[in-house]
């Protein structure tokens, strides 16, 4: 019953009005937020070895990469950036508080991604040659954005 009361009393934000926020609220949040990026990472990674020929091309496997990111880029960022998870309030996370300050720039960012992971999808099993010119279009999609709102790695 404690429990049912406490989990009512958060639901409806009497809980936690007084409350800073903890790390932990959040915990859920910046897993999902920080995996998309690694499985963003990961399936870049996979074009960017074959077109450095350490990985032998595959279009089949290109293909399923840029798929990949193009999921990604479709899944809800809504609620993966709530407002108090930025690195001034939390620990655990390099999202910048302009992420919030801009949050229109920072969905511009991401739409950008996901533009051109798009493209990227309709290029990638055409050949080897093809990987270059995609893996440039996303990467400075990525870089636009770390650059703007995630921390620098010091
Ligand atoms: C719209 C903005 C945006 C775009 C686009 C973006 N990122 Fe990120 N990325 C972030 C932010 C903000 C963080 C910090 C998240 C945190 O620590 O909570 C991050 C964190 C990361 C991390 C670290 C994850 C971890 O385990 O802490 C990796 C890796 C990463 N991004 C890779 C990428 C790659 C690869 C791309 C492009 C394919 C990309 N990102 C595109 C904003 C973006």
């Amino acid at each position: 019953m404690k429990t049912r009361i406490i989990a009512l009393a958060a639901a409806t934000g009497l809980a936690s009005a007084a409350a800073p926020a903890l790390a932990q609220d959040f915990d859920a949040v910046l897993k999902a937020r920080q995996g998309e990026m690694r499985i963003m990472a990961i399936n870049l990674g996979i074009l960017g070895a074959m077109a450095r020929g350490n990985l032998e091309y595959n279009a089949e496997m290109a293909q399923a990469a840029a798929d990949s990111l193009v999921a990604v880029s479709q899944i809800n960022q809504r609620p993966l950036w709530r407002e108090g998870s930025d690195n001034m309030s939390i620990d655990g996370t390099k999202a910048l508080p302009m992420i919030w300050d801009d949050i229109a720039g920072f969905r511009a960012d991401w739409e950008a991604f996901g533009k051109a992971a798009a493209a990227a999808a309709a290029t990638v099993a055409n050949g080897q040659e093809a990987l270059g010119p995609a893996l440039r279009g996303i990467g400075g999609t990525c870089q636009a954005c770390h650059e703007a709102f995630r921390e620098a790695d010091s």
